[in-house]
């Protein structure tokens, strides 16, 4: 079934994309359809959406070639070379300013897609079709658009709504174990950070269920903390920051290992961040839910010394001092903790001792 999710000031729908999207379109009165996507979902989910929309498929050439030459890794591609080749695209399109730009992919798809839209002719509309679990739970919702630039991630972006999100679980069938595991650190962070009745669920879940899971409800219970979140704080000035639990050890873990021969998901690193940034009455109980998604992966001491500079590099530091935001004892409500090195430390080595089996 398809529904609305609340707090949100334009649609969000759940449910079968063939259903909502022919008769969201009905309402409108675009002029032409652009499409959007990488090599991987125009390979397996692009068969998926409605004839309508797949007779009107539209992907430059450009955007085709920046694609496929580099299929190792969509991150590398967030680029402003890319988006170069996206608004060449929507040139040779001839897209006026009632195209509408279809994004059908992940986190990187709508990131960057919504960012050309946003400014090509200085703002056509655009929808979000996340397929991965992460773009679907967190990346499609809150207007957060761009690229990376010079190697800092999301340097170059703005705030822009979509006219509408489009999520399907469907699509979910095609990604791959690990991406969906990655994705589900987020979902997790939902319900620590807002959601109690999701967060016991959560504790009840059977890892091995995850490929097979109903995905409508966690989905739409997971969406709703973060529609709530950023319909308070659309430009991240308050409670917003809260949606970066475990960020702060996670990115540095992320960015690190990304350097070595076996790099951590973004969603294995933020699940490590939860760990280390949760007061330290709760982190045992934690554990027993996250470890079971997330096997134990040894931080090697070593790393510390690397690991605490990219702390520093944080973007929610204030005054050479890195933060963290936390939650609460309430759903909704996060507290700033600084973090000084030792404590750093301190909290990697609590993590390396969780020893539970999975
Ligand atoms: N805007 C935001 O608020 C926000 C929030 C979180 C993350 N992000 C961004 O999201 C990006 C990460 O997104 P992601 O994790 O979705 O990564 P991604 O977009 O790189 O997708 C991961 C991989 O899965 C493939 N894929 C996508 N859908 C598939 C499907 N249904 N079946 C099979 N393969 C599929 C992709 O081709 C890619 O290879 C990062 O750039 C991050 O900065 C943005």
């Amino acid at each position: 079934m398809t529904q609305h999710v609340p707090f949100s000031n334009h649609p969000i729908f759940i449910g079968a994309l063939a259903e909502s999207l022919p008769e969201w379109l009905k309402t409108r009165n675009y002029s032409q359809v652009f499409l959007l996507a990488d090599v991987h979902t125009d390979r397996l989910c692009r068969s998926l959406l409605p004839v309508e929309v797949a007779g009107a498929y539209t992907i430059g050439e450009h955007m085709e070639q920046a694609l496929l030459t580099k299929v190792h890794g969509m991150e590398v591609l967030k680029t402003i070379q890319s988006c170069e080749a996206i608004w060449q695209a929507m040139f040779e399109a001839r897209l006026d300013r009632k195209a509408l730009v279809i994004n059908l992919g992940g986190g990187v798809v709508g990131d960057m897609g919504g960012f050309c839209a946003a400014t090509y002719k200085r703002g056509i509309d655009f929808v979000q079709v996340p397929t991965t679990l992460l773009a679907m739970t967190d990346a499609a919702i809150g207007g957060k658009l761009g690229v990376d630039f010079n190697s800092i991630k999301n340097a170059v972006g703005v705030f822009q709504n979509p006219a509408a999100v489009f999520i399907d679980p469907f699509f979910l069938k095609t990604l791959p174990e690990r991406e969906l595991r990655s994705g589900f650190a987020e979902v997790i962070k939902h319900a620590l950070i807002g959601d109690r009745t999701l967060w016991q669920r959560i504790q009840t879940m059977l890892v091995q269920s995850l490929s097979a899971t109903a995905w409508d409800e966690l989905l739409e219970a997971s969406i709703a903390v973060k529609t709530k979140i950023v319909s308070e704080d659309p430009r991240e000035a308050g409670i917003r920051a809260l949606l970066n639990f475990g960020h702060t050890i996670g990115h540095a873990l992320e960015s690190f290992f990304l350097q070595t021969e076996q790099p951590l998901t973004h969603g294995e690193a933020i699940a490590i961040g939860m760990l280390c940034e949760s007061p330290e009455d709760t982190t045992a109980t934690l554990a027993q839910t996250i470890l079971r998604f997330f096997p134990h992966r040894q931080i090697p001491e070593s790393a510390f010394p690397a690991l605490w500079k990219l702390m520093e590099q944080d973007k929610k530091n204030t005054s050479g001092t890195v933060r963290m935001a936390v939650p609460d004892a309430e759903p909704f409500s996060m507290q700033w903790q600084v973090l000084e090195r030792e404590e750093a430390y301190r909290r990697l080595w609590t993590y390396n001792g969780l020893n539970f089996s999975n």
